[in-house]
């Protein structure tokens, strides 16, 4: 579903990704982990086209949208929730809804995502209808930009630390919320700062050190030896300790 060939892109500060493969294939959830810095935003923001591509390529489904904006990408099927869930504080949650259907209207008439189904797939956000951005719990803003993102009909879903800053028991609802992603049709690609989040979630995960693969593996590897991760992030086992997300079986609804 997304291929990244060579990619390098960046700012006028200097060059963040260095000749970058990435295989994202459909229906699964592929998860990018680094650093602070690392480059993971500028990475999902390339993707989005937000960040230009300096060489290299970006396909999505087998087309070429390296040269595409950012738009004609969204409208192509990628979806973008960004770091820091960007919720505008003033609108209700029912407003936002609606802004973000509106936008995606071209593909309206075979909208697999609705105002209403959103709220059905998030139930809380339905609680939540009448509330504004700024009186939203931090995981509920995120439900809210996972919400909006999914009402421009993507195909492909970029999710910048979909859990940070949230809550243990939040964060396994999002991670629930994730899983449940590609029976609806859709592809995931999600970045986090530690491996947790992308053991719980994906099937693959790419360790992404200033700017470059610094390994691929499958989460069940990751599960089994933790420490390949560490090793591949640069520092050693134990050294990043922390809890792991409660395994599918144990996470309780997604709302
Ligand atoms: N808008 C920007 N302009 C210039 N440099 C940036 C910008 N955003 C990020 N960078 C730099 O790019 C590098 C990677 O940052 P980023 O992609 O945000 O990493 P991550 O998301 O993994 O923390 C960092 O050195 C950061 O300072
Ligand atoms: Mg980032």
């Amino acid at each position: 579903m997304l291929s990244l060939g060579s990619l390098t892109a960046g700012y006028d500060g200097g060059t963040v990704l260095h000749g970058l493969d990435l295989e994202v294939a459909a229906g699964s959830v592929h998860a990018v982990v680094g650093h602070n810095g690392a480059g993971k935003t500028t990475l999902i923001q390339t993707v989005a086209g937000l960040v230009p591509t300096a060489s290299g390529r970006v396909s999505v489904a087998g087309a070429d949208v390296t040269r595409l904006p950012a738009h004609r990408r969204a409208q192509a099927g990628i979806g973008l929730v960004p770091q820091g869930r960007r919720v505008f504080p003033g609108l209700t949650v029912q407003e936002h809804l609606t802004l973000a259907f509106g936008r995606g209207r071209r593909r309206r008439e075979a909208a697999q995502w609705t105002p209403d189904s959103v709220k059905e797939l998030l139930p809380r956000l339905a609680e939540r209808a009448g509330h504004r951005g700024r009186q939203l719990s931090g995981g509920e803003q995120q439900m809210l930009a996972i919400a909006r993102a999914l009402l421009g009909q993507p195909r492909l879903l970029l999710l910048d630390e979909p859990t940070e800053g949230l809550a243990p028991l939040i964060v396994q609802d999002i991670a629930t919320l994730i899983r449940t992603l590609p029976a609806r049709g859709l592809t995931i690609l999600v970045a986090a700062p530690r491996p947790a989040l992308a053991v719980a979630v994906a099937e693959r995960v790419t360790i992404l050190v200033a700017g470059r693969a610094a390994g691929e593996f499958t989460a069940a590897q990751l599960r089994e030896r933790p420490e390949l991760a560490a090793a591949a992030m640069g520092h050693a086992a134990g050294a990043d300790q922390e809890p792991a997300i409660a395994d599918r079986a144990d996470v309780g609804s997604a709302t």
